[in-house]
């Protein structure tokens, strides 16, 4: 692992979580910085807060998921990451699948930040599905991504308590506070080499010795920077 990593983030909406990742690597909290952003779409605030940090970023026309043109669009963001030698690869809120070309050029250097615990609802808006379902817990994951979507093996989870009159947006807001500590610790963890896949499981390096418990919801493994 080389002594400061550099990311690249794929993103295709506000990008509070890519934020929560500048800033980490800019307090020195990630010892790396983040070196491109490339959006689907051409309004994601994403590009906006990327301008705002004078990192390159810029949108790439990703065509309907599985046509040639999608497959296409893909090796034209895998060649985008690949000049500008990122070491690890960010899904921060990107609403397109990933094709098994980009999967295989970045396998385990590419995470992603899902706002359930999964396994337990996979796909989109899952917070509004959670205070459907009636589930008492919800949470956020990070997790490296692998073919098949959601799946892959997880590093950090964070769970929340879901009230009895909470709205899906009341718990999406409570998830994504989480999210923006989860995904940066992950980070953390890998530019700090601690991290190793063995089949499903992530095994973290040195784990900090407090119980999962501390603090006001349950993340595992425990917080360590953030
Ligand atoms: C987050 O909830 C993330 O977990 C999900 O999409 C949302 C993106 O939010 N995949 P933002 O663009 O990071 O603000």
């Amino acid at each position: 692992m080389p002594e400061s990593i550099r990311i690249g983030a794929l993103a295709s909406g506000g990008g509070t979580n890519l934020q929560s990742i500048i800033d980490a690597c800019e307090a020195g909290k990630i010892d790396g910085s983040v070196v491109a952003v490339i959006s689907d779409n051409p309004d994601a605030g994403a590009l906006e807060r990327a301008h705002n940090h004078t990192i390159d970023a810029h949108q790439i026309e990703v065509p309907e998921t599985g046509t040639e043109g999608w497959k296409e669009a893909d090796r034209t963001i895998i060649e985008s990451l690949e000049d500008h030698d990122v070491d690890l690869v960010v899904l921060a809120g990107y609403m397109r699948i990933v094709g098994p070309e980009m999967v295989e050029a970045f396998r385990g250097r590419m995470m992603n930040i899902h706002p359930a615990l999964l396994p337990a609802f996979p796909g989109v808006e899952v917070q509004w599905d959670a205070v459907e379902y009636g589930v008492k817990l919800a949470g956020a994951t990070v997790h490296f991504v692998v073919e098949e979507y959601d799946t892959g093996p997880i590093i950090i989870q964070a769970g929340v308590p879901v009230e009895q009159d909470d709205s899906g947006q009341d718990l999406a807001d409570r998830i994504i506070e989480l999210e923006h500590r989860i995904y940066p610790q992950a980070i953390r963890w890998f530019a700090e080499d601690r991290l190793s896949i063995e089949g499903r499981k992530v095994v973290l390096e040195d784990p900090a010795e407090v119980e999962a418990g501390d603090g006001p919801y349950i993340v595992n493994p425990p917080l360590e920077a953030f």
